[in-house]
């Protein structure tokens, strides 16, 4: 089991928290003892933690792949968001057309995600409470889709508590349908203003390593490292770093 580091969302879902930036905060810690649902839950349960705008580096990559999305001729394609948070990056692909599932933890934030939705009247976007540690135990019985679906996102699924990353994302690429893709999105390195953060900062060359995809059946789309700008604490802007890891499943 991984304990990912929560370094800092800048500028997105994800980007800009709603309210300041991340950086050790005490309020950000896990208490002694506290369960990851227990430590989520805690966090998403004061005001909001996200922006509730896509993350730039899921929105520059996925502009790429969906032309078909918007086209009625064609069956909609599906989405899945692991840890979604509070829905901003499943929200923005069911407005793009996508049938736009996210999975997460915390129940209060599927309820501002289904809040989000309903205050848009967005149907396409659906919200599930679950555990992706189990979910990965249960795929199917869990996100209900038999078929596999045309994009499996996971975006700074990264934890200050227990997580079982690796597992979650190699399940999440047998999740993509033939012809899809798999989109994972990570800090590569501590923000700016908490240098000093302790974790994992994924590289793209440890992603595809402990992916560990066949290379037959896997096409490399991107992986590097993508910088963006986001507000700082102290009121002006700084760099943040996003590994980026897109793959294609098939011809
Ligand atoms: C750093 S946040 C990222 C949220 C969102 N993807 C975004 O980009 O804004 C990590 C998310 O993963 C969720 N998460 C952590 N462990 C989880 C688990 N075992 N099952 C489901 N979701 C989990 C957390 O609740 C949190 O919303």
């Amino acid at each position: 089991m991984t304990a990912h580091a929560h370094g800092a969302h800048g500028g997105g879902a994800h980007g800009g928290t709603a309210h300041g930036a991340h950086g050790g905060a005490p309020d950000r810690e896990p208490a002694p003892g506290e369960t990851p649902a227990e430590f989520w839950e805690r966090r998403y349960g004061g005001e909001r933690v996200w922006s509730g705008r896509v993350n730039d580096s899921l929105a520059a990559v996925v502009e790429v792949l969906d032309a078909d999305a918007a086209d009625p001729r064609l069956p909609r394609p599906r989405s899945l968001d692991l840890g979604c948070g509070e829905g901003g990056d499943v929200l923005w692909l069911a407005e793009r057309g996508w049938e736009a599932t996210g999975i997460e933890l915390s129940p209060s934030a599927v309820e501002r995600g289904r809040a989000a939705a309903a205050e848009r009247g967005q149907r396409r976007a659906r919200f599930i409470v679950a555990d992706l540690a189990e979910w990965v135990r249960d795929p199917v019985g869990i996100d209900g889709s038999r078929a596999g679906f045309d994009l499996v996102t996971a975006s700074f699924l990264q934890s200050p508590v227990e997580l079982p990353r690796a597992e979650i994302l190699r399940a999440a690429a047998a999740r993509v349908a033939d012809g899809g893709h798999l989109v994972v999105v990570s800090h590569a390195a501590p923000p700016p203003w908490a240098a000093d953060h302790p974790g994992d900062f994924p590289s793209p060359e440890g992603e595809l390593e402990m992916l560990d995809l066949d290379p037959e059946e896997w096409g490399i789309v991107v992986a590097e490292v993508r910088s963006r700008v986001v507000p700082s604490p102290d009121g002006g802007g700084a760099e943040l770093e996003d590994t980026v890891v897109v793959l294609r499943r098939g011809a």
